[in-house]
């Protein structure tokens, strides 16, 4: 039987998935808050409908005779989506509720590596009461992390001695009436992210990415769900040795051995210290960014991963192509404090038509273009479809992907990309991906380690 994929979600990190799905066996329908044209464009039916009601969810799942769901963003896994389906009688490949507190609750997730033994976890303190945090940070002896233990997009952490002072940190505190707050020791390093498949008691890793989360280049400015990112043509990064994506890895087995029967993506984001990988977070999806970088490289068929989490095995052997990747986010002026929605966007996309996929997957060809060394893929994110055109929300807009040997060379193919598609009245943080930003990076480790 054909199989009839449900994808929830409508950012960019779905119009990948939606993407890694296109030439499968299957029937691909799809569901946001947004009218995201890519995906609506690959899907068999696109339902406009709020995604954090699992009601909606499994009415609609129902209605087109789901056989697996795919869970992309974090908001309908936190209202228990995952779980309606599953009483409803449809796979959600994505974490039940309770499991996505891995990411949803901060104070969870650092309890359950401290209780679990789990290497890699930073000392922490979780708080209910905002004067004992601000008490703590006054006695502390060294610069913290400030996290709201709730979901917050990315947006809530402020690190002392980096955005902010120990002052503005408890200022921030008695500001927000967050009711349970972590402090944890600030980690310094290089941040990668690695995301696992992970099914049935097994898992399987990525490669590595770099995402760049402050709004401005240089790493300036406000946190923000994620600029862009860039991944080389080998499992590391530039500034990563093959020691320490072992380790990160070791740290996320721990994790999957610890957690009971998760399924779905785990993301580890992890600071490079002097002392090897530590866990800044864990997710409990892809990255969006990084599921731009990851999916167009994967090269077996995404549906298998699924197919195979649902009859109870474990995910197949992931195979990436050698090729490095670079994601910029175009995002709404003013975007992540005053965010301009309601925007038109003007996407060139007949000139970024050599977005053809990088993948060889299903090669053959003589000539086939997805091999050529100039690969841009554009992905749509957080834009609404309307009658009259394609419109911007508060968050971000589309992004594209450069593929190629190298860093450098994608990065070029990327800005190229980014002129073509039109950025009036975005923003973009060019610098991602530059050859200078990554030497600041191998240059940042080789300092921390001494050598
Ligand atoms: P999170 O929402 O946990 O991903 O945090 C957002 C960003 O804050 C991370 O990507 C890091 O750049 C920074 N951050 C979080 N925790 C720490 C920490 N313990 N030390 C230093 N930076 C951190
Ligand atoms: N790129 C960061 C995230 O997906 O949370």
């Amino acid at each position: 039987m054909r199989e009839h994929v449900l994808l929830i979600g409508g950012g960019g990190r779905e119009h990948a998935i939606a993407r890694a799905l296109e030439d499968s066996e299957a029937t691909l329908y799809a569901c946001a808050g947004n009218r995201n044209p890519g995906i609506a464009r690959i899907a068999n039916e696109f339902e406009t409908l709020e995604t954090t009601d699992p009601e909606a969810v499994v009415e609609y799942a129902k209605a087109v005779d789901a056989t697996i769901a795919v869970v992309g963003p974090e908001a309908p896994l936190a209202a228990g989506v995952a779980d309606a389906l599953e009483e409803a009688g449809v796979y959600a490949f994505g974490p039940k509720e309770a499991d996505a507190r891995i990411e949803t609750d901060k104070a969870f997730q650092r309890r359950f590596m401290a209780e679990n033994d789990i290497p890699g976890c930073p000392d922490f303190e979780t708080f209910d009461d905002s004067e004992a945090a601000c008490d703590f940070i006054d006695e502390y002896d060294g610069d913290l992390a400030i996290k709201p233990a709730g979901l917050t997009g990315g947006k809530g952490v402020k690190v002392i001695g980096d955005q902010v002072t120990a002052e503005e940190g408890k200022a921030y505190i008695r500001e927000s009436d967050y009711d349970r707050i972590v402090l944890e020791e600030r980690l310094v390093g290089e941040e990668v992210t690695i995301q696992a498949i992970v099914a049935n008691g097994g898992f399987e890793t990525a490669p590595a990415v770099q995402d760049h989360k402050r709004a401005y280049e240089g790493d300036e400015g406000p946190n923000t769900g994620g600029m862009g990112s860039y991944s080389d043509a080998t499992f590391e990064l530039p500034f990563m040795t093959e020691d320490d994506y072992e380790r990160a890895v070791e740290i996320i087995e721990a994790t999957v051995d610890a957690l009971d029967d998760y399924r779905g993506i785990l993301y580890g984001q992890f600071m490079l210290t002097a002392e090897g990988p530590k866990v800044v977070e864990f997710n409990a999806r892809f990255g969006d960014p990084e599921a731009m970088n990851t999916l167009p490289v994967l090269e077996i068929d995404f549906l298998d991963v699924l197919v195979a989490a649902r009859d109870g095995e474990a995910p197949p052997e992931l195979e990436f192509a050698d090729q490095a990747t670079v994601c910029k986010y175009a995002v709404p002026e003013g975007y992540p404090t005053d965010p301009k929605a309601g925007a038109e966007v003007q996407v060139d996309e007949e000139s970024v038509a050599r977005s053809v996929r990088a993948t060889e997957k299903s090669s053959g060809e003589q000539d086939d273009p997805r091999e050529s060394a100039d690969d841009a893929v554009l992905f749509y994110a957080s834009v609404d479809e309307r009658d009259d055109g394609i419109y911007t929300t508060t968050s971000r807009s589309f992004a594209v992907v450069g593929l190629a040997d190298t860093i450098d060379e994608a990065e070029a193919i990327a800005e190229d990309a980014l002129e073509v598609a039109g950025e009036e009245g975005l923003h973009m943080r060019h610098d991602i991906g530059k050859a200078d930003l990554v030497q600041r990076r191998i240059d940042h480790m080789t300092e921390l380690r001494g050598e």
